[in-house]
């Protein structure tokens, strides 16, 4: 299993050796959960945050942007080292134009939907997509329950992409915890995200008991 923390709950004021600590126990990428206080009811980081991220790693940066206008910010965020933008289908813009434009640019991307967002949303932008986000959680917060309903629609993501040979990874996001990441995997996710699972206890040991699995 790929593990991308969420460093939405590491300690802030030792980011760099939070860092430091998933990368030695195995992670695959980190994941960057920016929040406009619009899309979701919370405000998070900035490019200046992916800026000091992107100092500590070499490893992939992914942008969830949970922004009302993804297309106005996607590329400061690129300008500020993040690798994949992650654009909800739910952002009120045009998210097949949108998508079209990075990818033109040489940037990969990914496709995220909500808990209430059925699959079928997702389809039209999956193509060439990096990344199908499958959320977990309702967006905005660290710490929510894992939501059950998401293991079924990862199980029909993973048929399609396997019966279309499409190249995205299936990524969850949104209490994923040990036992949860499990029935993840067992459904067909390739990379799981996790904040306060990792992050509140010892990460690099919660890194590498999630990637064994
Ligand atoms: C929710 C975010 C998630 C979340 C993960 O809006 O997209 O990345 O913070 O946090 P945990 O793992 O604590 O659910
Ligand atoms: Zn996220």
């Amino acid at each position: 299993m790929k593990v991308s923390p969420s460093i939405i709950s590491a300690k802030l004021e030792y980011l760099g050796s939070e860092i430091a600590k998933c990368v030695e126990g195995g992670a695959a990428s980190f994941h960057l959960d920016v929040m406009d206080g619009h899309f979701v009811p919370n405000l998070t980081m900035g490019p200046d945050l992916v800026k000091a991220v992107r100092r500590c790693t070499d490893l992939d940066l992914e942008a969830h942007l949970m922004l009302q206008n993804p297309e106005r910010y996607y590329k400061d965020f690129i300008d500020a080292g993040a690798d994949i933008p992650l654009i909800h289908v739910e952002s009120p813009i045009n998210t097949g134009s949108l998508v079209r434009r990075i990818s033109h640019e040489g940037y990969r991307y990914g496709i995220v939907i909500n808990p209430e967002t059925p699959l079928e949303k997702a389809l039209p932008f999956i193509e060439d997509a990096s990344i199908l986000l499958i959320m977990s959680v309702h967006p905005g917060f660290s710490g929510q329950k894992f939501i059950e309903d998401a293991v079924g629609k990862i199980r029909e993501a993973r048929m399609y992409i396997d019966d279309h040979k499409l190249q995205a990874s299936i990524e969850v996001d949104g209490g994923v915890t040990l036992e949860k990441a499990q029935v993840c995997r067992d459904a067909g996710a390739d990379i799981v995200v996790s904040a306060s699972y990792i992050f509140s206890g010892n990460v690099t040991e919660r890194v590498g008991l999630l990637s064994r699995l």
